[in-house]
């Protein structure tokens, strides 16, 4: 029985590191200035949300989320001991693309080297923080059906430039960070059930699409983008806006409905699971779901401390990051949970 088994793993960050400290003095341009711009400070961004630093592009580099899709794309080929050409797939999640069409995985695949006639498929989905796992559902699908054999799944965000750094956008601002991960994903020939990817699940609520959106491209105004600079309240189309308090509880609630369910469906349990690797919008949130789910607390890996929220890079940046730590390690059982605008949610188990 054809199976799906992770090849690699990687995961890129910029170097710029922006603290919690220095977030109030960052100017629309997200430029350091002397003057304090934003009405923020490191207690409530700790308080609130976990979190104490994310990393920036710089800005003044032409640098895009596919770039930084490269680089994760990259260290999870040399971790799999392959080179780009041997892909034949390439699926990515983002909400911040390079542009609004093409997809930003062709530009992905431009980069690698692998474009040209015979070049591979290259998806690009829309599922924001459940970005990931909606991807790995689909390479999943694709690899037991034998359409591909190996699938280049990537999450990258470039956030920093399209946050309102104005006191009006805070609640949102403070959260966001760039970054991204990527997995190479394979097929083996195998009856172990406990295998690979193990079980994936996605689902999602449409009622609750406007409670997190960006407006900047909207097919109902002539032409679609519309900006005016001299209108502030226009100006908000620019900008993600958030009903933070219903995706907080949204995200609870169906964050721990799915891992119980993939619990329930694949009849294992959390001795066999070494590792509950959670999307990382709120370090409040996950605390939360861990307590809901009684998922053991030693077994929740968190890495919104240090990167902030990276929509749909967070789970393999996560399990990079404690594998880069030393804490996972290959062959270890991981169950992923992920929730996102839309609504949208999932969960995937697999061995690393
Ligand atoms: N710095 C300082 N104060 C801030 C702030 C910031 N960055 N952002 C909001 N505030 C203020 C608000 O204006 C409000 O002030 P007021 O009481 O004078 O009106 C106060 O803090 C409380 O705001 P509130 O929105 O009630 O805070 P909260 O406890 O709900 O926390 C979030 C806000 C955004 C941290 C929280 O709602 C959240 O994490 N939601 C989920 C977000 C998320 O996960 N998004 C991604 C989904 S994948």
């Amino acid at each position: 029985m054809i199976r799906t088994t992770i090849l690699g793993l990687g995961s890129y960050v910029p170097e710029r590191i922006v603290t919690n400290d220095e977030i109030p003095f960052l100017n629309d341009q997200h430029e350091r200035c002397d003057e304090q711009q934003t009405e923020t400070n490191d207690a409530w961004i700790r308080t609130r949300t976990g979190i104490e630093q994310r990393h920036y592009v710089d800005n003044d580099k032409d640098v895009r989320t596919s770039d930084l899709g490269v680089e994760a794309a990259k260290a999870a080929l040399a971790d799999a001991g392959l080179e780009a050409k041997d892909i034949d797939c390439i699926i990515l999640g983002t909400l911040s693309p390079d542009i609004h069409f093409p997809g930003t995985a062709v530009f992905v695949q431009s980069k690698l080297g692998i474009d040209g006639e015979r070049g591979c498929a290259c998806y690009d989905i829309r599922q924001q923080c459940s970005g990931f796992v909606y991807g790995l559902e689909m390479a999943d699908a694709f690899i037991r059906t034998g359409k591909y054999e190996k699938i280049l799944l990537i999450g990258a965000e470039v956030h920093s430039h399209s946050l309102d750094y104005s006191t009006r956008g805070r609640d949102v601002m403070v959260l966001f960070g760039d970054g991204a991960g990527a997995m190479i994903l394979g097929k083996e020939e195998s009856d172990d059930e406990r295998s690979g990817v193990i079980y994936t699940s996605a689902g999602a609520d449409g009622s609750g699409a406007m409670n997190l959106y960006l407006k900047v491209f909207d097919i109902g105004k002539r032409p679609y983008v519309w900006y005016d600079a001299n209108d502030r309240e226009q100006n908000e189309i620019k900008y993600p806006q958030m009903n933070g308090k219903r995706v907080f509880l949204q995200a609870v609630r169906n964050m721990v409905v799915s891992t119980n369910e993939a619990l329930a469906k694949t009849g294992l349990t959390w001795d066999d699971i070494d590792w509950f690797v959670p999307h990382q919008a709120n370090l409040r949130i996950n605390e939360a779901v861990a307590e809901y789910a009684e998922i053991p607390r030693d077994k929740c890996l968190n890495s919104i401390m240090w990167y902030g929220n990276t929509t749909a890079a967070t789970v393999p940046l996560t399990i990079d990051h404690w594998r880069r730590e030393g804490k996972v390690k290959k062959g270890d059982l991981i169950c992923s949970t992920v929730f996102g605008a839309g609504f949208t949610w999932g969960t995937a188990i697999f061995r690393l």
